[in-house]
């Protein structure tokens, strides 16, 4: 069966290598007559598995020596409670929120301290990013936390908030390794792995030394990022599989792509591709602001919502598939993470101005 472009926000495509791979090494993995599904997290097996893939991720991010990476279950969405549940030491917090993730992480943190929202871009339905420069920070707040790229709305991060002394905590879950970034400018840095990194399941969170060691005593103990990151994530059974599946991915990103600077020049050109094309007609709509569009979520109208659903039916018959927008944005969005080949963008245009032609 051929295999179809998968546009989908997440869980999305992996590359067809690792998958390969992960294939060939099923049932018998390394001579151990077992698959990685299937044997002891405390096997030697799994235990270089992770012992490696967190290695791998340390080269390709660069990450300094001072930072801790833990493996976590409960995806991203229970770092918006571990973060201020670990962080929130003087009680308040300052959230920027940009769409819905970052908002449902203000939410969260609100349970358990003071949140300020210093900055939002909801006026116009999060179709920027508010000028960092020009946020009334608080002088007092743990830490000041964003989400990078903001997966519904189509929208990334140009600047960060930089403020001395206040780390910077951020959601990366749908840019992460797409391209290099300073880890040394983040306090935190968390993501669900189910869109660039591996089949959903679990989240990874790079932490500053300094920042762990301050949670509460009452702070749930698997809510407790110390708990995890003294084990070197294997305090319980971890998602043994997911962690497997990460590895493979990234030797994939460190040997076959040449690493994060090459993995960026990918995906700029395949975004470029589609922005020039949404650019140079006028059937299609992105309401995003140049300068904040997205590398890796592009959402797009056509005239009205029964000609939205007809291009995605259509689109799906074609091989181009889940590329319905989200309920709060409507339309279409293409997911384009860095496993969607540059060939699955030139279909997707193809196929638009085909579109185009036979409805406008
Ligand atoms: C930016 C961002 N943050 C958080 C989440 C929630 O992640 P999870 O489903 O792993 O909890 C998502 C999911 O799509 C996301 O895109």
């Amino acid at each position: 069966m051929a295999r179809v472009y998968n546009f989908s926000a997440g869980p999305s495509m992996l590359p067809e290598p690792v998958l390969r791979k992960a294939q060939a090494e099923l049932l018998d993995y390394h001579g151990s007559g077992q698959s990685v599904m299937e044997m002891s997290h405390r096997s030697k097996w799994f235990e270089q598995i992770i012992q490696d893939t967190e290695a791998s991720l340390r080269r390709l991010m660069q990450i300094p020596d001072n930072y801790k990476v833990g493996f976590f279950q409960g995806g991203a969405t229970q770092q918006f409670a571990m973060v201020p549940l670990n962080f929130m030491t003087t009680g308040k917090a300052d959230y920027i929120v940009t769409g819905n993730f970052s908002n449902l992480a203000a939410k969260e943190a609100a349970k358990f301290g003071q949140v300020n929202v210093v900055a939002s871009s909801k006026d116009k339905n999060f179709t920027y990013i508010p000028d960092v420069s020009a946020i009334p920070y608080d002088a007092d707040a743990s830490y000041i936390h964003i989400c990078q790229n903001n997966t519904i709305f189509g929208t990334q991060y140009v600047e960060l908030p930089q403020v001395d002394g206040i780390p910077l905590v951020a959601d990366m879950s749908s840019m992460i390794l797409s391209r290099p970034v300073d880890v040394t400018q983040y306090g935190c840095i968390y993501f669900g792995v189910q869109k660039n990194v591996a089949p959903a399941g679990m989240a990874i969170a790079i932490i500053r030394e300094d920042l762990l060691g301050h949670a509460a005593d009452t702070v749930p103990t698997m809510m407790n990022y110390t708990t995890l990151i003294n084990k070197d994530s294997m305090y319980n059974t971890p998602p043994c599989w997911c962690i497997y599946m990460t590895g493979l991915v990234l030797d994939y990103l460190e040997h076959e792509v040449g690493g994060l600077a090459a993995m960026q020049q990918i995906n700029e050109a395949k975004a470029k591709v589609l922005y020039d094309y949404l650019d140079s007609q006028d059937f299609y709509r992105n309401p995003v602001e140049h300068r904040y569009r997205s590398t890796m979520n592009v959402t797009f109208t056509s005239p009205d919502p029964d000609t939205d659903k007809k291009f995605c039916a259509q689109a799906a018959e074609a091989g181009l598939v889940n590329l319905k927008g989200h309920r709060l944005v409507g339309g279409m969005r293409a997911s384009i993470y860095n496993a969607m080949p540059p060939a699955g963008i030139d279909k997707l245009v193809e196929f638009m101005e085909a579109f185009r032609k036979a409805n406008a």
